[in-house]
């Protein structure tokens, strides 16, 4: 009990565990900081985030659920949705879609007036007669319906 301090302590090796940690930590603490501050890697979040949603909607258009009109105002496409729609819709809806057997489509839409919940009620067809039109048209052709659909009920086109 008589050993100076700095000669008992001289007897006590950090244990190569501790030492590991230690240097690991430190490790990984300057890799963080390196690898996710903008002005040293270039990661910023908003970059994160937009990948991200990015893969989200790549996903969604994989899977069919695309919920935007990628015809929407574009007159050719239009032009070619009208067709469609003098024949294949024209009958019920209306030749200006303001209804007759089945309901206008000017206006207030029961099921949605998102892309969404119109591209569904023409895809899926929808239990009071309206039926589906997915296996007839397709998706693109639905898409170029809807578009002229809305460029008259959403954009003040004439019919
Ligand atoms: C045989 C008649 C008929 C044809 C043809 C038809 N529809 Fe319909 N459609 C209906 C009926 C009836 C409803 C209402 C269904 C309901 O209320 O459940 C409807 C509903 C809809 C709706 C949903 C309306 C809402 O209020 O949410 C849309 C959109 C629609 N039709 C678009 C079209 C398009 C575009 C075409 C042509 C590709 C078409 N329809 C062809 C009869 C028809």
């Amino acid at each position: 009990m008589d050993e100076p301090i700095g000669k008992m302590e001289s007897h006590n090796k950090v244990p190569r565990g501790f030492l590991v940690l230690l240097f690991g930590l430190i490790a990984f603490g300057i890799y963080y900081i390196a690898a996710y501050t903008p002005g040293i890697s270039g990661w910023s979040q908003y970059k994160a985030l937009e990948k991200e949603e990015a893969a989200d909607k790549a996903k969604a258009a994989a899977a069919g659920k695309m919920i935007e009109n990628p015809y929407e105002h574009d007159e050719k496409y239009e032009a070619e949705g009208k067709v469609l729609y003098i024949g294949k819709c024209a009958g019920c809806h209306g030749k200006d879609l303001k209804g007759g057997d089945g309901p206008s489509l000017i206006g207030h839409l029961k099921y949605g007036e998102e892309d969404g919940p119109k591209y569904e009620s023409i895809a899926k067809g929808r239990p009071g007669g309206m039926h589906a039109f997915e296996p007839e048209l397709g998706r693109d052709r639905i898409w170029k319906v809807l578009a002229y659909v809305d460029s008259v009920r959403e954009y003040g086109k004439k019919p």
